[in-house]
């Protein structure tokens, strides 16, 4: 065992994912795209539709259940993965949820505002509160938190994405996972891809992989923010992640980010974001979405064409989002 997994062991975790997600090789992409390429399947984490949320739920909802919370609340846009995730894991602890939502795009697209996620949210049971936005999210939910207080209740504030330190032990622990599966497959990667949004995921599996594979780069493609901007982000929760693991951030820890993929802005795909989707599904029968993972992939594929990795196999981390397709239905035709 080595010293981070020797201290990842002392955090409770739920036990949600019986399993290691597949990493497996995409033939016809690879193919197409001149360049091995594997996906690394957090879409197919077991639960409502899968996402990568769940890793960092198996550590957040295990501290609610250890303090005695009877309610997960958290917050994100009206068609967030995250809320959907939360909310499915509450109805499956027997918990409540409520979530605080936002419009990022200010859309009146009847499928935005009630397809899609936010479907599913109702059928979880989840209650929903509808705000201008979430500009101070951290404070609305703590408001929140002292009325559902005062009303009786046991809150849990779940942070916007799982976000902080305790959610990204997810992704240190599936940067372990992943370094398994890259030893048995006997190849020598050139780079992982992942979508950076709340930088959870991101942290924590740049986090893990730096001191289990130091030489692997990962590459954080941006679905909201300029690489000054989200750089911070990154690398601040990454110094508190490995606080809390009582570790010291691995020398080789490095922030990478492209972040010429996201525009026009956060929720909105854009061209190179749908012809990734297309690309996907019509090769390999794979779904990704418009918000994350088809800007990453845009970035990858992009980034394949523009010679920006060394030789070598790549891998992109699938963080899931298909069901937000239903809520964009109107992108395709535009
Ligand atoms: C499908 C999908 N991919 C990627 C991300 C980004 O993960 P993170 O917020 O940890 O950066 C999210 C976050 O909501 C997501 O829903």
């Amino acid at each position: 065992m080595t010293e981070l997994e020797r201290q990842l062991a002392r955090f409770n975790r739920l036990e949600l994912l019986s399993a290691p997600t597949p990493l497996e090789k995409l033939e016809r992409l690879s193919a197409w795209a001149g360049r091995a390429i594997y996906v690394k399947r957090d879409d197919l984490t077991p639960l409502a539709f899968g996402g990568n949320k769940l890793r960092k739920l198996e550590y957040l909802a295990a501290d609610a259940l250890a303090k005695g919370a009877d309610t997960l609340i958290t917050a994100g846009a009206i068609q967030s993965n995250h809320v959907r995730q939360t909310a499915a894991l509450a109805a499956r602890l027997g918990m409540g949820c409520v979530a605080l939502l936002e419009n990022p795009i200010g859309t009146d697209s009847a499928s935005y505002l009630g397809n899609g996620n936010r479907l599913l949210l109702d059928l979880f049971g989840a209650k929903v509160e509808l705000v201008d936005n979430l500009d101070n999210a951290d404070e609305q939910l703590q408001s929140l938190a002292v009325r559902l207080h005062a009303s009786g209740r046991k809150p849990y504030r779940v942070p916007i994405g799982g976000s902080n330190a305790l959610g990204a032990l997810g992704y240190v622990r599936a940067a372990l996972e992943l370094a398994t599966q890259i030893k048995h497959s006997g190849e020598t990667f050139a780079g992982v891809v992942l979508a950076s949004g709340s930088a959870g995921t991101h942290s924590g599996l740049a986090l893990g992989l730096a001191s289990v594979l130091p030489h692997l780069p990962v590459i954080g493609v941006t679905v909201s923010r300029t690489d000054e901007a989200q750089r911070p982000k990154v690398q601040g929760l990454a110094e508190r992640t490995a606080e809390l693991l009582g570790v010291r951030l691995p020398e080789r820890f490095k922030v990478t980010l492209w972040d010429e993929y996201f525009a026009p802005r956060y929720g909105e795909p854009n061209p190179g974001t749908l012809a990734a989707i297309r690309e996907l599904a019509s090769h390999e029968g794979l779904l990704l979405d418009p918000v994350y993972t088809g800007k990453a992939m845009a970035g990858l594929l992009d980034g394949i064409t523009r010679q920006r990795f060394d030789a070598g196999p790549l891998i992109f981390l699938h963080t899931g989002g298909a069901p937000a397709l239903f809520a964009y239905p109107e992108v395709w035709n535009a």
